[in-house]
């Protein structure tokens, strides 16, 4: 950090998710599974979902406002609003876009980052980079993705693992020079078919066809998947956590990415952070793409897991196939509840 630059931190925490609980029993009725296949393969005993009334932006609202909220900061003055999404509204405008004019952020810049289940991460180090400068000093983040809206329900190997949520914090700078201490963000395009949703884009538009090919649902290759995010989260969070001048040991609170409970243990024991120090939300909101991670942080907040004072690793993986981790010191801006 140069002279000229400042600390950013997180100001407020939000979260969202549907009242909706669908059970691993109640999968068992939709698709060839078991509560015991999906829970010992995954760690998932239930997900939310949203109702057909409600879109991505609804969810983001609610996070974004309990945020500000919490933050003491009116919409008003927010400059920049960053939502990571993979289910946005429509495809354009951007999902950032509707909630700037429902927040009433009057004449905040806006704009939808799309990089899957990092989104987040990526989305704060963008958004940090603004208020570094001294560009911005109000920037809302938020993560919200209804990844029911893209599953496809009859594919067991991919239904059992998402659900529906968002997360937002509110950054703005920090009395020190502190708050988010580093980030490492990076991609392998090579792996980018293993995770994606082939129709609806530029290269198979929707027609008919894609839809009777149900080319409009998540494809994953799962067993791939898994074997890059067991590396990339172990790589990744190594380097953030070297450029934030820490060690492990330093970490008070680990908030993975809460893709599969198997990943998220084998993870911790390769960076050999103990499980009392791992955040783990998976068994009540399965998969929720880019709102794992703000949602877990904003939970462990509120209940008093982590606080001012602590140090937070969050480490992704996702879509692209890409990776992030970000390593933050909660300052006294994060006030209690
Ligand atoms: N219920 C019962 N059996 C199932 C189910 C299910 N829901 N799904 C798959 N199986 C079967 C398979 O058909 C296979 O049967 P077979 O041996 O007769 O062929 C068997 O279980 C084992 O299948 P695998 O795919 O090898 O199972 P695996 O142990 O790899 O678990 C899983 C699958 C859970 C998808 C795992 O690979 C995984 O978590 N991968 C990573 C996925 C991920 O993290 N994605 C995150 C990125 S996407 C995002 O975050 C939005």
């Amino acid at each position: 950090m140069t002279t000229d630059e400042r600390g950013v931190s997180i100001w407020g925490l939000g979260r969202a998710l549907p009242e909706r609980v669908l059970t691993n029993r109640e999968l068992e009725t939709m698709v060839d599974t078991s509560d015991e296949w999906i829970k010992t393969r995954t760690g998932i005993s239930e997900r939310r979902i949203a109702d057909e009334h409600t879109a991505t932006s609804d969810l983001c609202y609610e996070a974004s406002v309990q945020a500000l909220e919490r933050a003491a900061v009116p919409a008003e003055s927010v400059e920049l609003i960053i939502v990571a999404t993979v289910t946005p509204d429509m495809v354009f405008p951007s999902t950032a876009s509707l909630l700037q004019d429902r927040l009433g952020a009057e004449g905040a810049a806006a704009f939808d980052l799309q990089v899957g289940c990092t989104g987040f991460l990526y989305a704060l180090a963008v958004a940090e980079q603004f208020v570094r400068s001294s560009a911005y000093e109000t920037v809302l983040v938020i993560a919200g993705d209804l990844l029911s809206r893209i599953t496809d329900w009859e594919d067991r190997a991919t239904c059992v693992l998402f659900g529906d949520a968002a997360g937002a914090a509110v950054l703005r700078p920090s009395g020190g020079d502190d708050g988010i201490l580093a980030s490492y963000l990076g991609n392998d395009g090579s792996g980018a078919h293993h995770l994606q949703m082939p129709a609806g884009g530029s290269r198979h538009p929707a027609r008919m066809e894609t839809v009777k090919k149900r080319m409009h649902y998540l494809k994953m290759n799962g067993r791939e998947v898994f074997k890059f995010a067991v590396k990339a989260m172990g790589d990744s969070a190594a380097e953030a956590v070297r450029r934030a001048g820490l060690t492990f040991d330093d970490i008070d609170c680990y908030i993975p990415h809460q893709a599969n409970i198997r990943i998220i243990d084998a993870s911790a024991k390769r960076l050999g952070i103990p499980r009392e120090r791992v955040y783990v939300n998976i068994d009540r909101y399965g998969n929720t793409s880019g709102a794992t991670v703000p949602v877990a942080l904003t939970e462990a907040w509120e209940d008093g897991i982590v606080g001012p004072g602590d140090n937070v690793l969050a480490v992704t993986f996702g879509a692209g196939l890409g990776w992030a981790a970000t390593v933050i010191h909660l300052t006294e801006e994060l006030r209690h509840l």
